[in-house]
Parts: C-alpha cells; structure tokens; sequence
C-alpha cells in the first residue's frame, strides 16, 4: 500500500450529517456539545482519549492520537440529520431517554436548533416506524437526488470544509447482494424503475458518495456494502465503511473468543439473549430487521475462532442470539451470555456475562471517532473500504476476497499501525529487540 505523500490539514468547518436522528444520533450530539462547554468528558472515544505509542517502548513517545495525527476539533463540528420523525434534536433526546434532563437541559438551545431534514423513507423496509417527515419523489433515483441537494445546501448554509456521513437509522429488513448491485450502471437504472433491490439506505449512501461525502454505516443493513456503491467510492475517491456499530454483547464476545482461541480453550455453545426497550428494540421486533441484527451478530465467532483449522476445539458449536424488546428497560440494554467451554482433556465449564449497558453511551463515541477518522481517511487520500475501522463494527466490511477481522485486539493493532503508517513511523510489531542487546 502506499503511503500518503501528504495529508490535509483539517481546516475550516467539518459537517457530521446522520440520517436518524434518534437515541444514538442525538446522545452524540448532546454529548459533544457537553464536552465542547466543558460540562463533561469525551470518555469512551479513542479520537479524544486514546495515545498511541511511537518508537521503541524506552523512546517514552505517547501522544494523543489526536495530536498525532491531527483531527478535526469538536470545536469545529456542525451536526445535521434526516428522519421520518419532525422532533427536534432535543425532544428526540428526551423521548429517548438516554441522557438525564439536567444534562440535557445544559445543552438545550443547541439541541433544538437541530431539525431533521424530511427523510428518505419507505416502510417496506422498516415495519415498525409510522413517520411522516417524509421526502415525496417519484422515482428512488429523484430521492437521491433530493438527498444530494440537502447535502450541499447543508454545506453552504453552514460553510463548511467538509462533510462526512454516519448511518445512524434504523436497521433495514434482511437483504442479499443481487445482480441490479452489481455496477453503478444496473443500480442507477434500478433506481429510476424503483426496483425493490434498493433499500433507503442505499440512496443516502449513493448520495454521499455523489457528493464526495464519506460514508459509515452504523446499522447492519446492507447499504453500501455491494460491488456497485464499492467501485463507486473508489472511482469518486470517497471512503466507506461499515457495518454495524460493536457496543455491547458483540463487543465482549470479540474479547473473549480470542481469549479461548489463544489459550486452545474449546467451545460447545454459546447463547446470547438481550433485553431492550427503546426504539431499535422496537424495530428489531419485527423478524425482517431482526434477520439483519442477527445475520451481523452471528458471523463472528466463526472467523474468530477458525473451526476449520481447529476442528478439536471449534467444530459445531452452538450459536444462538436472541433480541427481545422489552420496553422497561428503555435504552438501558441486558446482555446475558452463557458460554460453554472445555479444557483439558475436555472437561466442560462454563461461563456467566451478563452486561447491563447503555447501548447509546457504548455507541455515541463510536459516531464521533468514525466521523473524525474518515474525515482523516479523506484528507489522507485514502479511498473504498477503510478496512483499518473494524474495529468499530460487528460485521466489518473488507475486500471481496478477504475475510473480516473481527478480533477486537487486531482491529486494534490494525488501526494503530495504520496510523503510524500514515505518519511516515515505523508499524509496531511487539517484536522483542530486548533478546539480541
Ligand atoms: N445503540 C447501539 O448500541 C447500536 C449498536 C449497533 C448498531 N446500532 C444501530 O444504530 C441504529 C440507530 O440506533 P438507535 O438506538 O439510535 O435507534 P433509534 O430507533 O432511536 O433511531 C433511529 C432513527 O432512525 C430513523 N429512521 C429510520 N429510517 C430512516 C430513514 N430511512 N431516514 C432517516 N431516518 C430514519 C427513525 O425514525 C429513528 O428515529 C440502528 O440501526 C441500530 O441497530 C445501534
């Protein structure tokens, strides 16, 4: 791979645009508002946290990646958002629940003058919205261009720099890669005859790319992640990414699977049932977008754990998960897991998680980091898949004839390393000099 002969300062306004503007949308929102008034801390965001380590491990060189590889600040971010409700962000905010009144109340002012555009929508592919703040066209080909026209009125109005997108909407029924996704040409015309095979999501995702806008997807529906939206990218420069923010249960589960892989620790079963009672749990009551959900969750204990190579350890295990909604709960998600392990010489134990998250707070500094690294990835030079943000999603998008990675501590080195590379430093390969001095 090349590395980039120079990266652009990240100058002026950037523009973070999030078709959804519900629970996740909105706790980032609020959220960087907060810390912008030095009302709280950015805590679960690498961007904003997180160092990296430069040079030998003597070399004492730790700076915040930040720095390191300059972003842009939250000082200089503007928010916008589409969706088929007209709340303001802040009644969004308060009808979520997420974050308490007295914080949100801090932020009021700046919540409520943002208001969503009229979305893109069609229930065919979420049952279970009822909407009205809805763009009329009669062809999906002119809804995206709708789209298109919101992204560059956004941009003028606000003057900005940049724009980058982050699909913070519902999740989409269940859908297969088929033949009108192929090339850009059969998904244009399939647009213009209002083929089934082209989900909303995939029209703002076209949209961003037409615009030079990078996209992510944080959903697990297909959107961007087909050959024509692909090539598309590339062609257009633009970097995507994708799908399915990791928050919670999927975020344990890649933890810990490669902790049994790495110590040949054996696996019989695994299930994983969740409660949850906001909006995605509404949504993903319907068995459609529940398919989707299920479909990203279940891949990654098999790339994890190889059972062809490890036929001993790995071979059929049992793999079930479960959604229940359960309003209650609100956003304040459970997670069990019970897990079935062996060891030597195959004595079985088990294992209890059981995570009472927040999926909002889990995956509002997902929204920002992914923002601010594919702004990053743009003024790189860097196009197509950004492979090096798995480590942000359950079903990560990569190359056709590559697997995804989905062990959190390689998505982790992968990341880091790829921002040494970008700097010109050497990749850190935990290599022991120590052995030859
Ligand atoms: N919170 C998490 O931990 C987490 C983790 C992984 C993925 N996700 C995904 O992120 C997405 C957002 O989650 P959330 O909790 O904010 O859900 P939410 O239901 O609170 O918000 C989604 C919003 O999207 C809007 N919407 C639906 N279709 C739209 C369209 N075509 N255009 C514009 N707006 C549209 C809905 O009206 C809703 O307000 C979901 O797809 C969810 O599965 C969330």
């Amino acid at each position: 791979m090349r590395k980039p002969a120079s990266i652009a300062a990240p100058k002026g306004k950037l523009g973070i645009l999030t078709p959804g503007m519900g629970a996740v949308a909105t706790t980032v929102m609020a959220g960087v508002e907060l810390v912008r008034q030095g009302e709280s801390t950015p805590i679960g965001s690498l961007t904003q946290m997180g160092t990296i380590r430069l040079g030998k491990r003597t070399d004492a060189r730790v700076p915040k990646i930040k720095d390191f590889v300059r972003l842009a600040e939250l000082g200089d971010i503007v928010f916008g958002g589409w969706d088929v409700y007209s709340d303001d962000a802040y009644q969004a905010a308060a009808k979520a629940g997420v974050i308490d009144a007295a914080d949100l109340n801090k932020v009021q002012k700046f919540l409520k003058s943002i208001r969503p555009m009229p979305a893109a929508f069609d229930q065919n592919y979420v049952k279970n919205l009822h909407g009205t703040n809805i763009k009329k066209g009669k062809t999906k080909f002119d809804l995206a261009e709708q789209l298109r026209d919101d992204i560059r009125n956004f941009k003028k109005s606000n003057k900005l720099d940049r724009v980058v997108m982050v699909w913070c909407a519902s999740t989409e029924v269940f859908m297969k890669p088929e033949k009108v996704h192929d090339d850009l040409q059969s998904f244009e015309k399939a647009m213009k005859a209002n083929d089934p095979a082209i989900a909303p999501s995939m029209l703002y995702a076209y949209a961003a790319i037409s615009e030079g806008v990078p996209f992510a997807n944080g959903a697990p529906n297909l959107t961007v992640d087909i050959p024509a939206l692909e090539e598309f990218a590339k062609s257009k420069h633009v970097p995507i990414c994708g799908k399915d923010f990791k928050t919670g249960q999927t975020l344990m589960k890649t933890v810990l699977a490669p902790a049994f892989k790495a110590r040949m620790l054996g696996l019989r079963g695994w299930f994983s049932t969740n409660i949850l009672g906001n909006r995605d749990g509404e949504v993903l009551d319907d068995p459609g977008s529940f398919k989707t959900k299920e479909e990203s969750k279940l891949g990654a204990l098999e790339y994890i754990l190889q059972p062809k190579i490890y036929p001993d350890l790995y071979d059929k295990f049992y793999h079930k998960v479960r959604i229940n909604y359960y309003p209650p709960r609100g956003d304040n998600k459970e997670g069990w897991d019970n897990i079935d392990i062996f060891g030597w010489l195959g004595y079985p134990m088990q294992i209890k998680v059981d995570f009472l998250c927040r999926d909002s707070i889990l995956a509002a500094p997902i929204v920002l980091d992914l923002a601010l690294f594919m702004d990053l990835a743009q003024r790189a030079g860097m196009r197509g898949i950004q492979e090096w943000l798995s480590f942000y999603f359950k079903s990560p998008m990569c190359a056709r004839e590559l697997y995804p990675e989905h062990d959190l501590f390689i998505q982790s080195m992968k990341l880091k390393n790829t921002l040494r590379w970008m700097m010109g430093e050497d990749l850190i390969t935990h290599l022991g000099q120590e052995y030859y001095d």
